[in-house]
């Protein structure tokens, strides 16, 4: 009899039930399956990788379930340059390029198959089908993926044995790196690689940027028609309402919601949300969905708890907002990607300057950065299937380079007053500000792919006078 597990109810499984287990299982092979929409924009990314590593091997594997506690696991999430090369998103998988005397590469997609029913691990082993969900077979997932594909279970021999320069993707799947030998500077470049790849969004890529951004907005709107329903108990009903919308439209939120009400919204990354919602007080409430296909929207609201802004709310605001618009206005092919960020920037800076906050005149003050006092961020970053998407992006291309159509960026300027903060009036403290818009950069200028959603405090208030519930 094979052994239980510990504090299991059971022994062990004795083997009639084995035997009984094994058989009686129908054949639920699919042959109906299709190639992906993604997949022929996935061939053109990968076509783009192979020009930059000729002669390389390149692995680019998609993670593995982390363990929350014994048998409980987080929800997997794939490394986003796997899905970007793939549309896949197996755990457990890897993409290889192997390089050809061409100087092109070759693709197949390592992939944990099916279950066999031969043994007891389709419903005892770790990643049993029986408890996790049925997974592709190998041949389900060449069809939809377009991709030669073979058993995971033998990728780290295989890619050991073979003697041919390889790069890896570190920090994503231990046994597949400790398989392999590379050189960590040579991997951190085809990790730049993979990120200066999704800076240029194709096609199908604004497309599904455009459904986390609509969802989002959904989203927003539902959490404002429940807004009496937070200030009856906290911040989290905000959270839960627009994570309802998340998960019915999409596949969860992209990033950890932010609904922080009063002073609260002075802290940049408020996610506990534990706080209550008081009329009189701002909420900032930073929410986006991300898609079936992982794309996410990142977008802030500031809203008055009660409908409408008191008047040092309602300079705070419009001072954020002139900021959002001199930092929109700089977004346009051609421009420098630090364009936006500094007239934003400088337009903080000013209002800081005449309300006596920071010493001017502006531009010195905004040359010493004396705004950040009470604007600590960046203006912005790109969006993509990461919040902070392209992160490890070579600074030439990224932050040093120069918008081109096809980017997809946040421009987010805010205004913070700490509660604490003694050289700031007192009704101006605890006071927290961002307006955050998703735009897509084209030939003409740019889209606003958020602008359904009220920006000005005027529309603001009438938009809560409408759907505040
Ligand atoms: N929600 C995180 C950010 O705005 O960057
Ligand atoms: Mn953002
Ligand atoms: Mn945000």
């Amino acid at each position: 009899m094979a052994k239980g597990r510990k504090n299991g109810l059971y022994a062990g499984i004795s083997d009639e039930l084995s035997a009984l287990m094994r058989t009686g299982w129908a054949d639920t092979e699919r042959h109906d399956l299709t190639l992906d929409e993604q997949a022929p924009y996935a061939a053109l990314r990968r076509a783009a990788l192979s020009a930059r590593f000729p002669g390389e091997r390149l692995v680019i594997p998609s993670g593995n379930l982390k363990v929350r506690s014994n048998d409980d696991t987080y929800p997997f999430r794939p490394y986003s340059g796997y899905v970007h090369m793939t549309g896949d998103q197996a755990r457990d998988g890897a993409l290889v390029l192997e390089p050809r005397a061409d100087g092109g590469h070759d693709a197949y997609c390592y992939q944990l198959p099916r279950d066999s029913r031969d043994n007891d691990e389709f419903w005892t082993g770790a990643h049993a089908e029986l408890w996790m969900g049925r997974r592709r077979s190998l041949a389900e997932s060449a069809a939809v993926l377009g991709l030669a594909c073979r058993d995971v279970r033998s990728a780290a021999p295989d890619l050991a044995a073979a003697d041919v320069p390889t790069r890896i993707v570190r920090g994503i799947d231990p046994s597949l790196e400790a398989a392999v030998t590379t050189d960590e500077a040579r991997d951190d470049e085809l990790e730049e690689a993979l990120s200066d790849l999704r800076l240029v969004k194709d096609e199908w890529e604004l497309a599904e940027m455009r459904k986390a951004v609509d969802s989002t907005v959904r989203g927003f709107t539902d959490a404002i028609g429940e807004l009496s329903r937070a200030v009856a108990s906290s911040e989290r009903w905000i959270e839960g309402t627009f994570f309802r919308r998340a998960r019915l439209e999409g596949n969860s939120v992209g990033y950890g919601t932010i609904c922080a009400a009063g002073d609260h919204a002075t802290i940049m990354h408020w996610t506990a949300n534990d706080g209550p919602v008081r009329p009189g007080e701002l909420l900032l409430f930073d929410a986006g969905v991300e898609t079936h296909t992982l794309y996410t929207a990142d977008v802030t609201r500031t809203l008055p708890i009660s409908g409408t802004f008191t008047d040092v709310q309602r300079k705070v605001y419009d001072a954020v907002y002139e900021a959002q618009e001199a930092g929109m206005a700089a977004v346009k092919p051609g421009a420098h990607y630090r364009d936006f960020h500094e007239a934003s920037q400088r337009s903080l800076a000013e209002r800081l300057v005449e309300w006596g906050f920071i010493e001017g005149p502006a531009d010195r003050a905004y040359e010493l950065g004396l705004q950040r006092r009470f604007t600590m961020a960046g203006t912005g970053h790109m969006l993509g299937l990461d919040v902070h998407d392209c992160a490890h992006a070579r600074n030439e291309e990224y932050v040093d380079g120069v918008l081109e159509p096809g980017m997809v960026l946040t421009v987010e300027p805010g205004l913070y007053f700490q509660p604490d903060d003694l050289t700031v009036p007192e009704e101006w403290r605890g006071i927290g500000v961002r307006i955050e818009d998703d735009l897509v950069v084209t030939d003409a200028g740019h889209e606003n792919l958020s602008a359904d959603l009220p920006r000005s405090a005027d529309e603001v208030e009438a938009w809560m006078a409408r759907f505040a519930g």
